[in-house]
């Protein structure tokens, strides 16, 4: 619970904040409420899923998934990150940071029986803590003098540094 809860709200956090100061436009919709808190989390979860890959997953039964067949006992690998950016589901501007779009739904929290337990408190905590972050830092920008830099992990999909400037 600790390991699923931390870590992926905790990307969820940085990954919209770097969102948010690398494109002003969309920051400037929040903080004139034009868009709502709730919409960063809905398209950081879409266009920068906390998980990028979840390895280790077996098909129980044969499945056919958009007509390809893969037998019962296949190792998996679940793309969240690509599913988010999926053109045939989000359009041809899937690759885009747009707060107005309207939301398809994503695979941020995976699918079915495995269903994230812990998503409504994940949107609640990141939709507190960037409201609270930007309401007292409304000047937050990122520090031009030292790059930010991710972790190399084809699962977490987590700033290992993201500095910035609080006014
Ligand atoms: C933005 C934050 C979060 C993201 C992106 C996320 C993502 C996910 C994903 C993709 C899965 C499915 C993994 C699989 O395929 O087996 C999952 C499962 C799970 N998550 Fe989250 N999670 C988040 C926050 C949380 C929080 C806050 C909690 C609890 C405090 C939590 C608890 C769990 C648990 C217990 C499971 C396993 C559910 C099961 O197998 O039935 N998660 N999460």
């Amino acid at each position: 619970m600790i390991g699923a809860g931390y870590e992926t709200t905790m990307n969820l956090i940085g990954n919209a904040v770097h969102a948010l100061l690398t494109h002003p436009d969309q920051l400037d919709l929040v903080l004139t409420g034009r868009a709502s808190w709730d919409d960063v989390v809905e398209e950081t979860l879409r266009w920068d899923a906390s998980i990028q890959f979840m390895p280790l997953r077996y098909t129980v039964e044969d499945v056919t998934l958009a007509g390809v067949r893969v037998p019962a006992g296949e190792p998996l690998l679940m793309g969240y990150g690509a599913a988010g950016r999926d053109p045939a589901r989000h359009g041809h501007d899937a690759h885009l940071f747009d707060l107005a779009r309207e939301q398809q739904g994503h695979m941020a929290f995976s699918h079915g029986p495995h269903y994230c337990l812990g998503a409504g408190l994940a949107r609640m905590e990141g939709e507190i803590a960037l409201r609270m972050l930007f309401d007292r830092f409304p000047a937050l920008h990122l520090d031009s003098d030292s790059a930010p830099e991710r972790e190399p992990s084809i699962v977490a999909n987590v700033w290992e540094s993201l500095p910035v400037r609080l006014r």
